[in-house]
């Protein structure tokens, strides 16, 4: 890691200047070809065309110059379970056995302090690894997960959501809180760790089938407390859950409804899945400014249906959506993996992605999905000096295939459909070196 707080890199580089969801691709991206991106003091300070920059370069900048390669705003991961990820592909069950049989049997480990501190840390290592450098994310019901994660991204510098997960029902009793508890212990982590450095605290209420109804009010009384938090939990993800929930809920008008009626929608909210919504609900989303994360291979891996990223779009209401890995129901860290998943549900539902679309939905489309546009996701100067850097030739066969790609999308294409973890030649965290690959 550098220690100075000035440096540069040269490469070629890609940001979104506009959403490639409602103009064109070519319109919407900034590719410059060979570009200068200096940093300081954790921001980016400037980003254009290397030859106009280089003679305005103080002399003594170090400058490391990326061949072969493409900067990209660092990913982000809009919804993942950090705790999940020692049940990485436990298979053959749909959502609801699966949190049974998996999922809430790994939970209960986190019942020690320890163990939490270190999934934390080979969690943290692993999103950098995979050039991701924030995400939103779910901790287990115990008060210390989150102080866990908190410390492990603190160390790192990096700009995370996460929160606690609230559960007074319908899970084993090692798990449950209370309405109150769960309220009390949030709003400890709220002024423990909201807004500290580059940190960001969600409510974390994990579905409506695992909340009562007073846990659900107590949650939106929270939200409204604590401006600036957020709130990330579940929705839609398969029909035996929506049936589940319309029985938990008869007084309520569907699923989205009831966090709704609880005062847990609009901007900073984050909804996971969101597979089997109703035209009512996808209206609800666009009026209300509450965000969808698609979890394209989780959906694939638990069987829960293909999202319909036209329908999200659809020009009239388009709702704002950033992809996510949702592990351990999700197969992959690699967003560049969980950007191809994307592509091949949408060719399954029938609607159309483009790579520029895919890439748009892990960068600048995740930071509008958590509100955070203003300050990461873009390489504009100003932002935040978080990047991915891809090497465009990763393997022999990336290699090979990419002499073919004879235009920006058809590179975007390959790395989306062939690229992994070992694209990621380096991560810059608040422009400093976080990961290197070689
Ligand atoms: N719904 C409620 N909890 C979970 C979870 O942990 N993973 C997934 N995929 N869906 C959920
Ligand atoms: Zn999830």
């Amino acid at each position: 890691m550098s220690d100075l707080a000035l440096s540069a890199i040269r490469g070629a580089a890609l940001t979104f200047t506009g959403d490639p969801f409602s103009e064109p691709s070519d319109s919407a991206i900034r590719y410059e070809r060979d570009a200068i991106l200096v940093m300081e003091d954790g921001l980016i300070t400037e980003f254009g065309d290397a030859e106009t920059l280089l003679p305005t370069l103080w002399d003594g900048v170090e400058i490391t110059t990326y061949n072969d390669s493409l900067i990209l705003p660092g990913f982000i991961d809009c919804h993942v379970h950090y705790p999940q990820t020692q049940i990485i592909g436990a298979a053959g069950e749909a959502l609801i056995d699966w949190l049974d049989k998996y999922t809430f049997v790994a939970e209960q480990a986190f019942t020690e302090r320890d163990h939490a501190s270190e999934s934390a840390e080979i969690f943290c290592d692993e999103l950098l690894r995979n050039g991701t450098t924030t995400a939103s994310v779910f901790c287990t019901v115990h008060e210390h997960s989150a102080d866990a994660l908190f410390e492990s991204v603190h160390s790192r510098n990096m700009r995370m959501i996460a929160g606690k997960v609230l559960m007074d029902r319908n899970a084993p009793n090692a798990l449950q809180d209370t309405a109150q508890s769960g309220y009390d212990e949030s709003k400890r982590l709220i002024n423990r760790w909201h807004d500290k450095d580059r940190l960001l605290y969600a409510i974390t209420p994990r579905f409506a089938a695992s909340s009562t109804p007073e846990q659900l009010a107590l949650a939106g009384a929270l939200w409204r407390e604590n401006p600036g938090t957020y709130v990330q939990s579940h929705i839609s993800e398969t029909q035996q859950e929506i049936d589940w929930i319309q029985k938990l809920y008869p007084e309520r008008n569907g699923y989205l409804d009831v966090y709704d009626h609880y005062g847990l929608t609009g901007p900073r909210s984050l909804y996971g899945h969101g597979i089997h919504l109703t035209d009512a609900e996808w209206q609800h989303f666009h009026d209300t400014g509450t965000a969808i994360a698609h979890c394209p291979t989780s959906n694939q891996f638990l069987g829960s249906g293909l999202f319909d990223i036209g329908k999200a779009k659809l020009p009239a209401r388009p709702v704002s959506v950033g992809l996510a890995t949702d592990l351990g129901a999700g197969t992959s860290f690699s967003m560049i993996k969980t950007m191809g998943a994307a592509y091949q549900v949408a060719r399954l539902a029938g609607a159309d992605l483009n790579a520029a679309q895919a890439l748009y939905l892990a960068t600048t489309g995740a930071a509008k999905a958590l509100c955070l546009n203003d300050k990461i996701g873009t390489l504009e100067a100003g932002s935040e000096a978080d990047l991915a850097i891809i090497d465009l030739k990763s393997t022999p066969i990336i290699d090979y295939r990419m002499r073919f790609a004879d235009s920006l999308e058809e590179m975007l294409f390959v790395l989306i459909t062939m690229g992994d973890d070992r694209a990621i030649r380096a991560t810059y965290v608040g422009g400093h070196v976080a990961y290197q690959r070689d």
